[in-house]
Order: structure tokens, then C-alpha cells, then sequence
């Protein structure tokens, strides 16, 4: 069919190797997850973990930097010194396991092993995840364990454009940006389908342990959802820490940050083969960005994809 001629003419597919479809959502992941998926499931949660969840390209790292220095105690040396991603590592990243033995069938997995083992991580742990609720480690779904869960939400338009680029820059995407558009809402696009992955979460929002939170609100009044997410984090926030931190978050300041602007991440991509890398990670930040990106038509697309799949829920993302 379509999508998959897609996929195969203009995708060297995402992270360079092809998908698994997992579970009834039919999930779309990097076809390593096959090989730890046992060990996230059974992975060892801890109480005073966070965890960061959101789909690719919903402004994950920006939280993710922001929720790492408040549960830090807004240790801005070590967020310098040390790359976000090996502060707070992704549980789907193969950060639980002998890297090398992980690797040896893959070669572009290689550039992964400054990944670090999550348990050998001090608490607080800031873990991220781009995965579905269900695949998220039992101790979590179960409640045995109530580790705090921060989840970010962003309109499926703007996160389309934004893995629209990143997925040229860094995935070797070389397709139009109307195909990648029908790969997004045909759910085809890695940690997909978006709609699935975002309500997987949206339905649990009755646990006491999540928090929601938008870029949208993100970029209309930072101060204040620095707030919210210190009171949910039990971390008392001074007037002057906030203003310290509103600035090391804007997008300008976090841009010229190589601990959290995946200039590294990126230079592994070159080295792997995704000839087209260029650095954009932080990339136009602005919310309503797709509206000079989308055809009127696909925006209309866009619109009743939405309204099809969140009928009957209260989640509103406009
Ligand atoms: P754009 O490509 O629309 O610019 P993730 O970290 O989940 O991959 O999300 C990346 C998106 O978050 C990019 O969106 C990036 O620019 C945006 N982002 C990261 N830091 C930001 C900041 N400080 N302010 C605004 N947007 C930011």
C-alpha cells in the first residue's frame, strides 16, 4: 500500500533499522526494542523516581532539563558538565543491559554506549520515555511502586513538522513533507500511533502520581508551570530559582547548551550514515508553527484525524 511504499522508498527507516508493531495499538518502535522489552517490563521502579513521558517531538527534553534541575536541587554545574541524556537517561534506550552484547548484531548501535546503565543511577532518577502506558514497567502500571509521572502534551501538527525535520536531520528522511504527513496519521512514524500514545497515558489520569502538562502552556507562561511541576515534585522553589531557571530554559539559552542541544547525538547519527545531519535539534520552538508548513488541506486532514480519535474523551489540545 501506500504507506508502506513510503516508508521504503523515502525511509531508511527510523534509527536506520525498521519496526516492530507491538501490542493491540500496533505500536510502532525501533526494531531493538525486541531485544530489552522483557527488562523494561520487569525493570526495578524505585518510589522517588520521575519519570518523563511524552511522544518524539513534544518538547520531552525541555521538561526533561527542567524537571532534572528541580529535582536536583538546581545543580546547574553538573546539568554543564554532564550531557542531558546521560543524566537522565531514555528506558527504552538499551541503558539496562551489556550495550556490547546488545550491539554486536547491530551495528549502528554503537554510538549508543554513552548511554548509561539506569541502575547504577543515584536518586533521584529523571527517566524519560517516548513509550506507550502499556509497554512502561509493571511495578508503574500496577502501582506497586509510585514513582512520579510528568507527561507532555503538544498538538499532533506541530510535533508532525517538528519529526518531519528532526527526522531529515537526524533519520536520513528523504521524502516529502506531505508523505511524512500520511506516515504521522497513519500511525507509521516511530513511537506511533500518536493518538494511541497520548490517550494510553490520558486514560490513567485518575492516578494521583501523573501530572499533565503543554508546551503550549510551557511557552505562554513558563514561570507558572515551573511551579505546578516543583509543587508536584515536593520541591520547595524560591522566587530567585525560578527566574534562574525561566532563563536556562529559553529556547535561545537552551539552544547554545551542547548538554542538552544533542550536538552529540547528532554527530553519532553523521557518524552512522544519516548523511544529512544538520544541527536543529532546537529547532523554531513556537507553538502553531505547522500553520505555514501544512497545505489548508492537510490541516483539514489533521483536524478530523484528531476529532475521529479523541471523540468521546476530554482531551483538548488547541
Ligand atoms: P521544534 O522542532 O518545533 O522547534 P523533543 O525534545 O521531545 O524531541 O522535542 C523537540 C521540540 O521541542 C523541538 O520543537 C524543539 O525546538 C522544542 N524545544 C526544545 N527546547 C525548547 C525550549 N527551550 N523552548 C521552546 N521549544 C523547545
Amino acid at each position: 500500500n501506500e504507506i508502506d511504499r513510503i516508508l521504503n522508498r523515502d525511509f531508511v527507516s527510523d534509527f536506520r533499522s525498521g519496526y516492530v508493531e507491538i501490542g493491540e495499538d500496533n505500536f510502532c518502535l525501533p526494531i531493538y526494542y525486541e531485544y530489552y522489552q522483557e527488562a523494561i517490563k520487569t525493570f526495578k521502579v524505585r518510589n522517588d523516581d520521575v519519570f518523563l513521558c511524552g511522544h518524539p517531538k513534544t518538547g520531552t527534553t525541555w521538561v526533561q532539563e527542567m524537571i532534572w534541575l528541580i529535582a536536583n536541587n538546581f545543580d546547574y554545574d553538573t546539568a554543564a558538565k554532564k550531557i542531558i541524556y546521560e543524566r537522565s537517561p531514555q528506558i527504552e534506550f538499551p541503558a539496562l543491559f551489556d550495550i556490547t552484547k546488545l550491539c554486536k548484531d547491530l551495528p549502528y548501535m554503537q554510538g549508543l554506549r554513552y548511554y548509561h546503565i539506569l541502575e547504577g543511577i543515584k536518586s533521584p532518577r529523571v527517566i524519560k520515555s517516548h513509550l506507550h502506558w502499556s509497554l512502561l514497567p509493571e511495578e508503574i502500571r500496577n502501582g506497586s511502586k509510585q514513582p512520579k509521572i510528568i507527561v507532555i502534551l503538544r498538538t499532533p501538527e506541530d510535533t508532525c513538522v517538528s519529526l518531519y525535520y528532526y527526522s531529515q536531520s537526524a533519520e536520513a528522511y528523504k521524502g516529502s513533507f506531505q508523505d511524512f504527513c500520511k506516515l504521522f496519521l497513519a500511525g507509521r512514524v516511530c513511537f506511533g500511533p500518536f493518538w494511541k500514545q497520548v490517550l494510553s497515558y490520558w486514560n490513567e489520569r485518575h492516578r494521583s502520581n501523573i501530572l499533565f502538562i503543554t508546551y503550549k502552556d510551557m511557552k505562554n507562561d513558563l514561570p507558572a508551570v515551573i511551579k505546578t511541576v516543583a509543587i508536584f515534585l515536593e520541591k520547595p522553589i524560591t522566587e530567585d530559582q525560578l527566574t534562574k531557571l525561566t532563563e536556562h530554559l529559553s529556547f535561545e539559552s537552551m539552544k547554545k547548551n551542547p548538554a542538552v542541544n544533542y550536538e552529540v547525538g547528532l554527530e553519532y547519527a553523521k557518524c552512522d550514515g544519516a548523511a544529512t545531519v544538520r544541527n536543529d535539534f532546537l529547532r523554531s520552538g513556537k507553538v502553531g508553527g505547522y500553520k505555514s508548513e501544512m497545505s489548508p488541506e492537510m490541516i483539514e486532514k489533521f483536524k478530523a484525524w484528531t476529532k475521529e480519535n479523541t471523540e468521546g474523551t476530554d482531551l483538548v489540545l488547541h
